[in-house]
């Protein structure tokens, strides 16, 4: 029997990445604060908050503590998307989050690159049971709902076919990503780099910081560079936003009955 009851707190920078959600979730109270409506209710079993942090890791950071500390969440889970770091990643494609760094860090000579002063660390791990929820979740989606979940139009308008996930570093900071060079200066230090985006290093470390377990998973958009998209807010709408939904919905179900083994 597990006595902790779990409240998920269920961030996404903007409202397209978290489409759906709010509007199946049930016994609804929402609450604003510091600029940011908490959703709290339940979804699919089990208590969820869910909230929009805004771009940017100042952002998410606030909204992460403000989950912590005023919703007393017990997990967290970051929904969004991401540009591709690492060459073999496409547009369509699943980020699983194993570790993440800022790499707009930088307060040398005092500490080296990186490294958030006075943690003694530059990478912030994912907590590696939801992670692996998460992982599941994303497969499962891309296994079984993604072709029936993604119009033929926007697959193709996307150049989707069939999406691969992955899971390895994914590194934040508050810059869009969407020349070459930019992404070169990230990826010469970093080399497992496999996405970019701006929130989630920031929320992983409040979560270090608070001690409460996370995961981030990314949908690339695009490529970090010049190519970079076709269309985002359509892409957003139309893409990122099913992928969300189906894979939150895949990673409550998970959660569930794994927790109901233990
Ligand atoms: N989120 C989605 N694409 C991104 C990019 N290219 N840079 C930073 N954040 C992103």
């Amino acid at each position: 029997m597990n006595f902790h009851p779990v409240r998920l707190g269920i961030i996404s920078a903007l409202r397209e990445e978290q489409t759906g959600l709010i509007e199946i979730m049930q016994d609804v109270v929402t609450t604003t604060r510091g600029m940011r409506d908490y959703v709290s209710g339940r979804l699919w079993g089990i208590e969820c908050v869910c909230v929009l942090s805004r771009i940017g890791k100042v952002a998410a950071a606030a909204t992460t503590a403000t989950l912590i500390e005023k919703f007393g969440v017990s997990h967290i889970l970051f929904t969004g998307v991401a540009g591709a770091a690492d060459s073999r990643l496409r547009v369509g494609d699943i980020v699983v989050a194993r570790q993440l760094v800022q790499h707009d860090m930088n307060a040398e000579p005092l500490f080296p690159r990186y490294e958030i002063p006075l943690t003694g660390l530059s990478h912030f791990y994912s907590d590696q049971i939801l992670s692996k929820q998460l992982l599941n979740a994303a497969e499962e989606f891309i296994r079984t709902d993604f072709h029936s979940a993604i119009a033929d139009y926007d697959k193709q308008r996307f150049r989707l076919l069939q999406p691969l996930v992955y899971e390895g570093l994914i590194a934040s900071g508050d810059e869009f990503i969407a020349h070459d060079e930019q992404l070169r200066k990230i990826t010469d230090r970093l080399q497992d780099v496999l996405a970019v985006e701006m929130e989630g290093a920031a929320v992983a470390q409040v979560c270090f910081e608070f001690g409460i377990p996370f995961a981030i998973v990314r949908t690339i958009s695009d490529s970090a560079n010049e190519d970079s998209p076709v269309d985002f807010v359509q892409f957003l709408e139309k893409i990122a936003a099913h992928y969300a939904y189906s894979i939150v919905k895949r990673f409550i179900a998970l959660h569930q009955s794994e927790r109901a083994l233990t």
